[in-house]
């Protein structure tokens, strides 16, 4: 069932997503904010009635927003560090007037991961090794920190009951603890991984 109380117009098209967004932050979606189709695939999978979502690593909550829209009947959240991307996703949040999404403000190392069942993760530690990929200069990047960040998700993703579900999309699967088993069906399974613990 969709959310009928929400304008599908956002959802047809990536470019019209987009436009909730100011041009710089338009510039940035090819590279960094997952698309629409990617976006309903992953959370077709991830939306199990009644459970808690994690996006990690929000962005302008385009993944949340979207999935959202196609399952009222999950909560979708996101952690995001950078504060003008939390700001940007709270009002397309609040825009296109969605119920079951809410945004964090902060780094994930402050989360308390009891909190979420299923788990989104787009690379999201990827501008930490490979400096052409940045979003922007406000923040901090360095080797060190994709590892303790990669660690951190490791471990909280191996302690997760079975059942867990966990999409990656562009994601490396060595950051994938091997108690996930990988159940793909997407047309896009080189890019798009879906994973359910055992
Ligand atoms: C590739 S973008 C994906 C955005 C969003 N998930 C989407 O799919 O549209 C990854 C995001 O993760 C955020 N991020 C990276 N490391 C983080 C951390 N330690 N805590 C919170 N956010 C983080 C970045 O600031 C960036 O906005």
């Amino acid at each position: 069932m969709l959310n009928d109380t929400v304008s599908p117009d956002f959802f047809r098209k990536d470019a019209a997503f987009d436009e909730l967004y100011p041009e710089h932050i338009r510039e940035l979606s090819q590279m960094h904010w997952t698309p629409i189709d990617i976006a309903r695939k992953a959370s077709d999978f991830l939306a199990v009635p009644n459970a808690r979502v994690l996006d990690i690593g929000s962005g302008v909550g385009k993944f949340c927003i979207t999935a959202g829209f196609y399952h009222p009947e999950t909560a979708f959240y996101g952690i995001e560090q950078r504060g003008e991307l939390f700001s940007f996703a709270e009002i397309a949040k609040e825009e296109v007037n969605l119920s079951n999404v809410a945004f964090i403000h902060g780094n994930l190392t402050e989360l308390r991961f009891d909190d979420y069942d299923h788990f989104y993760f787009y690379n999201p530690f990827y501008e930490n090794i490979e400096p052409d990929s940045r979003i922007d200069y406000t923040i901090r990047t360095s080797f060190g920190l994709y590892d303790h960040y990669s660690r951190l998700i490791y471990q909280m993703l191996d302690e997760k009951p079975s059942d867990t579900r966990l999409v990656t999309f562009h994601g490396p699967d060595k950051q994938v603890p091997p108690s996930y088993r990988l159940v793909n069906n997407s047309s896009y399974s080189r890019v798009l991984k879906m994973w359910i613990k055992e």
